[in-house]
C-alpha cells in the first residue's frame, strides 16, 4: 500500500509516499481504508521534534525513537471505510464508513490501518465527505469535553480565546449549540469564519485586550498560554468557570486554590477522546449543529506542503491530506 512516511525527524520536505507492508488484522481488529486525515500541529511537532513544551523533549524522544521515529507513519485522525473484520469483531462491516482516531499508535497517512475494534470509531455522518469528517474528532472532541465540564445553561456569556483554533472554531459552535452568547477573540484574518460559524460578537486581540473591557463573561474558553490568570478571573460574573485549554504548570496550580476559597472554578482536563462523545458530535452534525471548517484539502505527493500550511500558522480551519486517489 501507499502511505505518506518519514525516516528522519526534521522539516516538511522529509514527509514522502513510498510502498509499505499493508497491516493485517488480528481476530479483534478492523482494517480501515483511510480516505481522508487531518494534518495536526501535534503532526508536525512528531515529524520535526520542535515540542513547545521543552522538557517533553526527552520522555517523547525516548517513547517515538531515540536516532529515528520508530513509527514511520504520522496521522491520528481520520475518516475511511471499513475493508475486512476479524472473526471476532461484531459492530462493523465491511463498507462501513467510519472516521475516529488511532491515538498514540497514528498510522493514519496510509492507504490502510488497522485498529482494534474497541478503538474510538464511530458511523460517520450521513451528511459529511470523508475530508470533513477526517477534520472532526481533535478539535471537536477537545472543545465539547470543555463545554460540557464548563455546564454552560442557556443565555449565558461564553468568550473563547483562539476561537479561530483548531479546537477553538468547534468550541464557538457548541457553546451556540449550548444555548450561550458567544464571544470569539482571535486575529483579524479569524474574524469571517468565527462570525460564520456562529460567534455573536468578535474581539481582534490585535486591536482590543479584552482584559480591559467592561464586558463580564460566565465562561472563559482560554487557548492562549500567555492570558493573565488573575485579569482572567476578574472579568468572570460570580460562578464563573475559567477553563485553561492550553493549562501551564502554575496556571494549574493556582486553578486548585482559585476552586476552593473562591465562587469561580477553574478547570483543565484533556479530552479522553471517548466514542461516547464522538457519537456526541455526530448527532450534533446530522442536526445540523456542527460544520467541519475546512481550510484546504491536499493530496498525498502535497503532504510536506500542508505541514507547512499548518506550522507556519496560515491555516483558517483545519488541513486536510486526502488518502489514495
Ligand atoms: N487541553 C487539551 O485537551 C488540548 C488538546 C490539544 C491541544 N491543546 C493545546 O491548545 C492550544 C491551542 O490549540 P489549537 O490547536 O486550537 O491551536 P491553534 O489552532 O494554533 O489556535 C490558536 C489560536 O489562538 C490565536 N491566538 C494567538 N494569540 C492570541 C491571543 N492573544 N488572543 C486570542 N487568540 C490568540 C491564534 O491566532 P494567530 O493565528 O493570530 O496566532 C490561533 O488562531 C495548543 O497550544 C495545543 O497544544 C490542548
Amino acid at each position: 500500500m501507499k502511505a505518506i512516511v518519514y525516516q528522519q525527524y526534521g522539516p516538511p520536505e522529509v514527509l514522502h509516499v513510498a510502498e509499505v507492508e499493508k497491516p493485517t488484522p488480528t481476530a479483534e481488529d478492523v482494517l480501515i481504508r483511510v480516505r481522508a486525515v487531518e494534518a495536526t500541529k501535534t503532526d508536525c511537532e512528531f515529524r520535526s521534534f520542535k515540542l513547545p513544551v521543552k522538557w517533553t523533549w526527552l520522555p517523547l524522544r525516548l517513547a517515538t525513537g531515540i536516532t529515528k521515529p520508530r513509527q514511520p507513519i504520522l496521522g491520528m485522525y481520520f475518516a475511511g471505510e471499513i475493508e475486512t473484520v476479524g472473526s471476532a469483531v461484531t459492530s462493523y462491516k465491511p463498507g462501513d464508513t467510519i472516521f475516529g482516531c488511532t491515538g498514540f499508535d497514528r498510522g493514519a497517512y496510509a492507504e490502510y490501518v488497522c485498529l482494534p475494534e474497541s478503538a474510538t470509531l464511530v458511523p460517520m455522518p450521513h451528511n459529511m465527505s470523508f475530508a470533513e469528517a477526517a477534520a472532526i474528532p481533535l478539535g471537536a472532541l477537545n472543545a465539547l469535553h470543555y463545554m460540557r465540564r464548563a455546564n454552560i445553561q442557556p443565555g449565558e456569556q461564553v468568550l473563547i480565546t483562539g476561537a479561530g483554533g483548531s479546537i477553538g472554531n468547534y468550541a464557538v459552535q457548541i457553546a451556540k449549540a449550548f444555548g450561550a452568547e458567544v464571544t470569539g477573540v482571535d486575529g483579524p484574518h479569524k474574524r469571517a469564519m468565527v462570525m460564520k460559524l456562529g460567534a455573536d460578537h468578535y474581539i481582534d486581540y490585535t486591536k482590543t485586550d479584552f482584559l480591559q473591557m467592561d464586558q463580564s463573561y460566565d465562561v472563559i474558553f482560554d487557548m492562549v498560554t500567555s492570558t493573565p490568570y488573575s485579569k482572567c478571573l476578574q472579568r468572570l460574573n460570580p460562578n464563573g468557570r475559567y477553563l485553561l485549554g492550553n493549562p501551564r504548570f502554575f496556571k494549574m496550580l493556582r486553578s486548585a486554590i482559585t476552586t476552593r476559597f473562591t465562587d469561580k472554578t477553574v478547570l483543565f482536563a484533556f479530552a479522553g477522546e471517548t466514542e461516547a462523545e464522538l457519537h456526541a458530535l455526530k448527532e450534533m452534525i446530522e442536526a445540523g449543529q456542527l460544520v467541519a471548517p475546512l481550510d484546504g484539502v491536499y493530496t498525498m505527493t502535497q503532504a510536506a506542503e500542508a505541514h507547512h500550511r499548518v506550522e507556519t500558522e496560515q491555516r483558517v480551519g483545519v488541513v486536510v491530506l486526502q488518502i489514495g486517489d
